[in-house]
């Protein structure tokens, strides 16, 4: 049997108490499986008095995750601590300069700084592995990487955040509205420390930024995601939808394109009989589509303690059998910096407004439609409140830049009495 495999876990949150169990449970197994023990050396947290329901004695303590990522009996640092920033890019870093390859579930960090940490630990020798970051226990950048690295890959997209997934689904089983189901998300703990990352759509932007990387061989360009959450999405919106057989889903959607590379996260319709449109609760789902393979969809826990600890310890299985690779798929001083690119991919579009319910308000609105460029595919009138009245259309197919003209020239109008909503309708 070879030398074992020394950990250093910075983080003993719940996915850093998920990767001691599974060190500990499935020893043989890992073993077995990998040729040599994977051990723990030492751990770092910021509280060591907090009861963890496992027990630590047997491991060094560092209260300074940077001091355990320098440690002699280390191999590789397992950083858990998350941040895009601080402690978890200093450990990192502290890491990568003494020789020590890095396992992380960090997707703040690589979406910030990915390029510059790949390219300091390839010039080091060293690895940085993030299955854990995206997707949770699904195993999507190995696939990406390894699986389908005879593919040129045209689009990836997804569900990636399992908790706006958690909000809309239950918006709809249970008919509440926005502001209740995201207090039912932050009582149960779903919601990340700052909560405008899950339903603001940046901790999905996070991840496709990084996907992103890995599919197209591009530098990871987090600022040119085009981002938006699901505060807006509206309980009647959702109704509708499903009157006209569609799910709205935060969807994640990268895509390589003659004018660049086109990255957004938005709430979307997708048909309600779609492997998108059916998936529940807090589950994540990440569609790719490669030109030799053609489509694959993956499914699976995209949080939670058991799925993220899965992520990391395939990581860390893979350095402790000699596995060696680069942090995206090729080396990092050629991944190329992708121009980024507006979505302009036309699509039909689903648009709320609420009118002034008098003569010619309706028509109005038909005309600007039509000076766009947009046909209406369908269109529905169908209630009254006081003098409001709520109008739903869907479009054909036309272009984000037209829709845009025509909203522009739509807000101005006298007989809107609220913000329209317009969500996309994608073709998955
Ligand atoms: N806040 C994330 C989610 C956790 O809801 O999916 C996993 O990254």
């Amino acid at each position: 049997m070879n030398t074992p495999l020394r950990l250093g876990i910075a983080g003993l949150g719940t996915v850093g108490v998920g990767v001691i169990r599974i060190v500990r449970a499935q020893a043989a197994l890992l073993a077995a499986r990998t040729g040599r023990e994977i051990v723990i050396s030492a751990v770092s947290a910021r509280n060591r008095d907090k009861d963890r329901g496992v027990n630590l004695g047997r491991y060094a303590w560092e209260d300074d995750p940077v001091a355990l990522a320098r440690r002699d009996d280390v191999d590789v640092v397992v950083e858990l601590m998350g941040g895009s920033d601080g402690p978890a890019k200093a450990t990192t870093e502290a890491a990568l300069d003494t020789g020590k390859d890095v396992v992380t579930a960090n997707k703040a960090m690589l979406a910030m700084h990915g390029q510059a940490l790949a390219e300091r630990a390839e010039a080091a020798g060293r690895m940085i592995r993030f299955e854990a970051a995206v997707a949770g226990g699904i195993p999507v950048v190995k696939t990406l990487s390894e699986g389908l690295a005879g593919n040129a890959v045209s689009r990836v997209m997804g569900v990636m955040n399992g908790t706006c997934n958690y909000i809309l689904t239950r918006m709809e089983a249970e008919g509440l509205g926005y502001n209740a189901l995201f207090e039912e998300a932050a009582r149960l703990g779903y919601l990340e420390a700052d909560p405008r990352l899950d339903v603001g759509g940046i901790d999905a932007g996070h991840k496709l930024a990084l996907l992103a990387a890995v599919a197209f061989g591009t530098q990871v360009h987090f600022d040119a995601v085009e981002l938006e959450g699901i505060d807006r999405v509206a309980l009647e919106d959702i109704r509708h939808a499903a009157d006209m057989g569609y799910r709205i889903k935060l969807l994640g959607v990268a895509q390589m394109t003659a004018r660049g590379l086109e990255q957004r996260t938005a709430p979307c319709l997708v048909p309600a009989a779609s492997a998108l449109g059916q998936l529940e609760g807090g589950t994540n789902m990440v569609v790719l589509e490669g030109d030799a393979v053609g489509q694959i969809v993956i499914r699976g826990a995209g949080a939670g303690e058991g799925p993220t600890a899965s992520a990391v310890m395939g990581d860390i299985c893979d350095i402790a059998r000699g596995t060696r690779g680069t942090v995206f798929g090729q080396p990092a001083t050629t991944l190329a910096q992708a121009k980024p690119a507006r979505s302009a991919l036309p699509a039909p579009y689903y648009l709320r407004m609420l009118l002034a319910d008098r003569p010619g308000a309706l028509a109005k609105i038909a005309t600007i439609l039509g000076e766009a460029g947009i046909s209406i595919n369908r269109m529905r009138q169908y209630r009254h409140d006081d003098d409001t009245a709520p109008v739903l259309i869907v479009t054909h197919r036309t272009t984000p830049a037209a829709l845009e003209t025509a909203l522009a020239a739509i807000a101005p109008l006298d007989v809107l009495a609220s913000e329209p909503v317009a969500l996309r309708i994608e073709d998955v």
